[in-house]
């Protein structure tokens, strides 16, 4: 298949590349910058100059290609819901060139929207709620595509890591570092779920090739792992000390991630597994915590 990825230039976008070339397909990736173009023809793909902003050009890339994955995400934390409603349009952008026959679109949604009963995992078949910390509109977006004819799935991801990528946790490296404490809430027995970047991209290929309308995916290895181990784990290779804080404190630690930290979203991947016979391979998120790449200063 000739595959269009946005997001090729990013973490997880650049492995789904390798694992999509790798796999026999061939790939036009976007690309809006000339300083990474260069590592994208390096990898063996075709680079297909634009940016989200450009609709018309996302159009055009959709339509030269038999199947999109879309992985691109302005993640300015600062201005997160005009960001998730330009995401909405070019969901609906991409859907627009692909509604009414079989190529597939996959798009990129995140675990803690998935609505769930409290301490219980969320599954595939469950719906998402509008997490006021991440206005993020891709899986109504996709809905809608899929309402017009288009074949869109959904891939739900956790923390996505290797050693020197973690999601939410590089964010929380940063914080911990400037604080001086690896800090957890309360008894940190709360859990993020987690995947290495690895796994990830295989699994937005298998979604690809499946094809399967409608579908919901999570790209999750690790069921859930406690903070209290995170922040044990990033205390040791930081040389650090982790510590409990009660929960009247998160908000003032750590800010904007206060309503993560003490956040308990276990997630299951059962009817993914099944679907897709995806088995991932890890590492596990400890294991590359403790071969965690420090940045200098
Ligand atoms: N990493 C995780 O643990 C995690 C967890 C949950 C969800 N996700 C989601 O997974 C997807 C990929 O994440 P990631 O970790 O790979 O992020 P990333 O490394 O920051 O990559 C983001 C990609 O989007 C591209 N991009 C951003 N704004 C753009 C714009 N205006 N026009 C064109 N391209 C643009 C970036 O291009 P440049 O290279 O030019 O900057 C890059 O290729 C995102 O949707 C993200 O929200 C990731």
């Amino acid at each position: 298949m000739r595959v269009f990825v946005t997001g090729a230039t990013g973490f997880i976008g650049s492995a789904v590349v390798r694992e999509l070339i790798a796999g026999g397909h061939q790939v036009l990736g976007l690309c809006r910058s000339e300083a990474k173009a260069a590592a994208l023809a390096a990898a063996g793909a075709e680079v297909y100059g634009g940016s989200l902003e450009d609709l018309d050009r996302l159009r055009s890339g959709a339509a030269r290609s038999d199947g999109v994955i879309h992985l691109a995400f302005n993640h300015d934390f600062s201005n997160f819901a005009a960001n998730g409603e330009a995401d909405r349009r070019v969901i609906q952008a991409l859907g627009s060139v692909l509604a009414g026959d079989r190529r597939p679109l996959v798009v990129t949604s995140v675990i803690p929207m998935v609505k769930t009963a409290p301490g219980q995992p969320a599954r595939e078949d469950n719906a998402t709620f509008g997490f006021d910390v991440i206005p993020r509109a891709s899986e109504e977006a996709a809905a809608a595509v899929a309402a017009e004819g288009g074949n869109v799935s959904v891939v739900r991801l956790p923390q996505v890591h290797d050693t020197v990528k973690q999601g939410l946790v590089t964010q929380a490296i940063g914080l911990f570092r400037e604080k001086g404490v690896c800090a957890y809430v309360g008894d940190g027995q709360n859990r993020w779920p987690a995947a290495h970047v690895l796994d990830v991209a295989r699994l937005y290929r298998l979604a690809l090739e499946k094809a399967e309308p409608d579908a919901k995916y999570h790209a999750v290895a690790e069921e859930g792992v406690p903070l209290r181990a995170i922040a044990e784990a990033l205390g040791r290779r930081l040389e650090l000390p982790a510590r409990s804080i009660a929960p009247g404190e998160a908000q003032a630690f750590f800010g904007w991630m206060a309503r993560f930290a003490g956040h308990d979203m276990p997630a299951s991947s059962e009817q993914t597994r099944r679907k897709l016979g995806w088995e991932p391979a890890g590492p596990g998120l400890l294991a590359d915590l403790e071969q965690l790449h420090v940045p200098e200063n």
